[in-house]
């Protein structure tokens, strides 16, 4: 019990001081210094994201904290910049510091299975954020509906071209979410290709959602042949790298995809460069995340929508909604939900071209 106790002790002088090796600090900004101090029977939760790299990770970790801390936990976030062996040596660590729960964004949904299991040696529960870890015994997992991302972004696409030579630009392979968004856009463009209306020019995943990836492979691809109709990208950043070859051979205005309605994708929409993107509130997932964190550190269960297969077990899961947003309705979505502010999705339109503000 006292080596729990002096445990904790460490754990609460660790979250006030600690910048855990080559990733993310405790945000300085957050009061987390103040709320632990003293208290060694606060709630302390792991947050072990795979990366900062794209723009809404950053949103999901302040969200979560902020959500956290105002239900009197605090956050330990690690970002484990792509490595999946990084993540797991960061989430040990966690796992040595006595953390509550823990909180997993996997790089890679397969090898993720193993910090599950050393998390369950030490008496801690799991909540697979966003991407589902499979094959183990996940304790909950949230998300949003996936395969509707997919297919809002292959129907986003189809709205403006709906025949010839398509791309298809997949996102990581060690992302569970990049096959259930593919699963949810070759639902509709799967009949289109069997009946020979369009023809998949080139169907690929890209390390690590890289952008740079996707810009190389999109790229490749038109040196040898020129031109392309459409690319249903699964993400905005291998949108970006898809709009940035597309833009180099002349092709501005080839409909393109993407999801996370990131202020760059915004922009580009807003500009007429980008099609579509898909708006997943970060906001809901990430406070009902802290909600089912803080609840299951507590030892209470927390709440769920359905359950979901991992491959092992049929995980509890709660999955949130999602929304297409296009040039049309960027002011009922983004802007209308404070998601961005609309001076900054509108920052390179020139003012006559604006829609009214509301
Ligand atoms: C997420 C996307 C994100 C991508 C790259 C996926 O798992 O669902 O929102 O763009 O990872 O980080």
């Amino acid at each position: 019990m006292k080596g729990v106790i002096l445990q904790k002790a460490i754990l609460l002088f660790l979250v006030s001081v600690v910048f855990v090796s080559g990733c993310v600090s405790q945000d300085s900004g957050t009061g987390t210094t103040d709320n632990t101090q003293g208290n060694e029977d606060m709630i302390v939760i792991g947050f072990s994201l795979s990366d900062l790299r794209v723009e809404r990770w950053q949103r999901d970790r302040d969200f979560f904290t902020e959500k956290a801390e105002e239900l009197g936990a605090s956050v330990i976030a690690v970002s484990a910049d792509l490595d999946a062996d990084i993540q797991e040596s960061q989430a040990e660590n966690l796992i040595l510091q006595g953390v509550d729960a823990l909180v997993i964004v996997a790089h890679d949904g397969e090898k993720a299975a193993s910090i599950v299991e050393k998390a369950h040696e030490a008496g801690i529960q799991v909540i697979a954020y966003d991407r589902l870890i499979k094959n183990c015994d996940l304790d909950y997992y949230i998300s949003f509906d996936n395969v509707k991302v997919g297919e809002y972004e292959a129907k986003g696409v189809l709205d403006v071209v709906s025949e010839g030579d398509f791309a298809y630009l997949g996102g990581s392979l060690t992302d569970n979410n990049a096959f259930l968004v593919k699963e949810g856009s070759f639902n509709l463009l799967q009949p289109k290709i069997d009946s020979g209306e369009i023809n998949l020019v080139l169907d690929v995943f890209n390390d690590g959602w890289k952008s740079e990836e996707a810009y190389r492979q999109l790229k490749a691809y038109l040196e040898e042949n020129g031109t392309v109709d459409a690319v249903v990208c699964a993400n905005d950043g291998t949108a970006m790298g898809a709009i940035q070859a597309l833009e180099e051979f002349n092709l501005s205005g080839i409909p393109v995809s993407g999801q996370d309605a990131s202020l760059g994708a915004c922009q580009m929409i807003a500009e007429g460069r980008q099609t579509i993107s898909v708006y997943k509130p970060l906001m809901s997932i990430a406070e009902k995340a802290a909600e089912m964190a803080v609840a299951i550190a507590k030892g209470e269960t927390a709440e769920t929508n359905q359950e979901v297969d991992n491959g092992e077990i049929e995980v509890p899961s709660y999955l949130l909604d999602v929304r297409m947003v296009t040039r049309d309705n960027l002011m009922s979505t983004v802007i209308a939900d404070g998601f961005h502010s609309y001076e900054d999705v509108y920052q390179n339109v020139p003012e006559s071209e604006r829609p009214e503000r509301n």
